[in-house]
C-alpha cells in the first residue's frame, strides 16, 4: 500500500463516501458540513478530501491553473491520457470538444425529439392497460439507454436480443468503481471479488464498441453511412483544430464515456422526478394545474436530488484549504449534490418548491460549472420534459403503489432502484400526445 497524502484535521468532518451511514443518510451529512462552518470533509478510507459550499466548489473551478482533470473524474488515478472529455485539461480538452460540438449542439438534440417521443408512447402503449409499473425499469432506465443508442447507431435490441441487462451490469460495474482507490479496485479483479459476469458484461460492452467503431469505417469507406449518420461517423470525420482526428482508442473512450455519463445519470433524474412529485402533493397539484412548471420541476429536481454526487480534481501545486495542506497530487471530491443544498446560496435549501425564482434555482450545480459543464445537459432536459409531460398526460392520476428502493450499486450516483407506480385505466384507447 502506499503512504497516504490526505489526513484527518480538527474541526474537518471525517466521512467515508462508501459506507452504509453515507449512502442512507447523505443529506444529513451535508446539512451537518454547511453547519459546521467548515465547508471541507475527509475520508481516510478513499484518502481525499471533499469540499461541500457552493462558493467554494465554484472558485476550484475557476482556478484552472491548479486543479486538473487529467487524472479523471473518478478517486482512483487514471493514466494521464487515457481518457476524454472529463478526464482531459486544455488545451487537449479543447482539441476534443472542437471535434465532438457537433454532437452536442441544440439543433442535434432537438432532431431527436420525434424519436424520444415515439419511443416513450409505444413504451406506455405496453404497459398501460395493466394500471401499474415499476416506472424506474419501464421508462426512466430504457428511455436515456434508448437515446444513447440513437446517438451511437446501434441498434439495443437485435437479432441476438435486448441489450439492456448486460449493458446496465457493465455500467454497474464500471460507475460502481469510481469511489474505490485504484489499488482496491485492482484488488478486488485479482482476488476474484468481481462477479464475472459483471466483468463480462464490461468486456462485452467494450466489444460491441470495437465493432460497432470498425462497422463505421467500413461503411464511411463504402459510401454507405455518411458524416451526419451517428456520432461515431461524427467523430471518425471531423478534424481538430490542428487537422488530425481523434484516435480510434480516444473515440472508443468516447463511446464508453458517453453511455454512463449520458444514460445512468439521466435514469437517476427521471425517476426522482417522478418521486418528488408523487411524495409532494402541494407541489404535484400546481405543476398539474399549470404545465409551464415542468421545467422547473426538472431543476428543483436536479438540484435538490443531484444524480452526481460529486466528482473529483486532482491539485497540481501545493495549496491549502482552509486549515487543510493539501499536498501537489492530492484527490479532492467537488459535492455538486452537497453545494445544492448550501443555504448560503438556496433558502431552506431541503425543500421542495416550485415557487423559486428559475434563475436562482439553475445555479445549481448538478451539471457542475466551468470548463466541463455537462454536454449533454439541453439532452437531459429535453428527456425529461418529453418523459415528464407524457406520463402526466397519459397515466391519470398517478401514485405510488409501493415502497421505493434505493440504487446502491453506484456511491457516486445516488438514486432510486424501483418506482412502482399506479394510474388509472381509461376504457377507452390510451390518448397520445
Ligand atoms: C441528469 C443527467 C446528467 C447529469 C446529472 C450529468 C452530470 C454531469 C456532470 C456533473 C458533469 C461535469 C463533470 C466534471 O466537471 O468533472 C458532466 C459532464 C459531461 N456530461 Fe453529463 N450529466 C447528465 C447527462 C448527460 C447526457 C445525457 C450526456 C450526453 C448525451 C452527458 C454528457 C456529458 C459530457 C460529454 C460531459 C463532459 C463535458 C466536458 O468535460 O467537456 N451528460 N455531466
Amino acid at each position: 500500500m502506499s503512504e497516504p497524502k490526505t489526513c484527518p484535521f480538527d474541526g474537518v468532518l471525517e466521512v467515508d463516501f462508501n459506507s452504509e451511514p453515507f449512502l442512507t443518510q447523505f443529506k444529513d451529512v451535508y446539512t451537518q458540513i454547511h453547519a459546521s462552518g467548515c465547508p471541507y470533509a475527509h475520508s481516510t478510507a478513499g484518502d481525499h478530501y471533499a469540499v461541500a459550499s457552493h462558493p467554494e466548489i465554484m472558485s476550484i473551478l475557476k482556478q484552472y491553473d491548479i486543479w486538473k482533470s487529467k487524472f479523471g473524474p473518478g478517486l482512483a488515478f487514471q493514466p494521464e491520457g487515457s481518457g476524454v472529455l472529463v478526464s482531459v485539461d486544455p488545451p487537449d480538452h479543447t482539441f476534443e470538444v472542437k471535434i465532438v460540438a457537433s454532437s452536442f449542439s441544440m439543433a442535434y438534440f432537438e432532431s431527436l425529439i420525434p424519436t424520444m417521443q415515439q419511443f416513450v408512447d409505444e413504451t406506455i402503449d405496453s404497459f398501460y392497460k395493466d394500471g401499474q409499473v415499476d416506472l424506474h425499469s419501464a421508462l426512466s432506465v430504457s428511455l436515456p439507454l434508448f437515446v444513447i443508442f440513437t446517438m451511437l447507431g446501434i441498434p439495443l435490441h437485435d437479432e441476438q436480443g435486448d441489450k439492456t441487462e448486460w449493458i446496465r451490469d457493465g455500467i454497474f460495474t464500471t460507475v460502481g468503481a469510481m469511489l474505490k482507490p485504484g489499488e482496491q479496485a485492482m484488488q478486488e479483479m485479482m482476488s476474484g471479488d468481481i462477479d464475472p459476469k459483471h466483468l463480462q458484461a464490461v468486456m462485452r460492452t467494450q466489444q460491441m464498441f470495437v465493432d460497432h467503431l470498425a462497422d463505421c469505417k467500413n461503411k464511411l469507406e463504402s459510401g454507405e453511412y455518411q458524416e451526419a449518420t451517428n456520432i461515431v461517423c461524427r467523430f471518425l470525420t471531423t478534424p481538430g483544430p490542428d487537422g488530425t482526428f481523434l484516435s480510434d482508442e480516444k473515440i472508443l473512450g468516447f463511446c464508453a464515456f458517453l453511455l454512463t455519463a449520458g444514460s445512468a445519470t439521466t435514469t437517476i433524474m427521471l425517476s426522482n422526478i417522478i418521486y418528488r412529485l408523487l411524495t409532494e402533493p402541494e407541489e404535484f397539484a400546481k405543476l398539474q394545474a399549470d404545465p409551464a412548471l415542468i421545467p422547473m420541476a426538472i431543476e428543483e429536481t436536479l438540484r435538490l436530488d443531484a444524480p452526481v454526487q460529486g466528482l473529483f480534481r486532482t491539485n497540481d501545486e501545493d495549496v491549502d484549504l482552509g486549515p487543510i495542506h493539501v499536498a501537489k497530487d492530492t484527490k479532492v471530491m467537488l459535492l455538486w449534490a452537497a453545494g445544492n443544498l448550501d443555504p448560503t446560496v438556496f433558502d431552506d435549501p431541503l425543500s421542495f418548491s416550485l415557487d423559486r425564482d428559475m434563475s436562482k434555482v439553475r445555479r445549481h450545480l448538478a451539471f457542475g460549472y466551468g470548463t466541463h459543464f455537462c454536454r449533454g445537459a439541453p439532452l437531459a432536459r429535453l428527456e425529461g420534459d418529453i418523459f415528464l409531460r407524457t406520463v402526466l398526460k397519459r397515466l391519470p392520476n398517478l401514485r405510488l403503489a409501493g415502497e421505493i428502493t434505493a440504487e446502491k450499486r453506484m456511491p457516486v450516483l445516488q438514486g432510486i432502484g424501483e418506482l412502482p407506480v399506479a394510474w388509472d385505466v381509461a376504457s377507452r384507447k390510451p390518448r397520445r400526445i
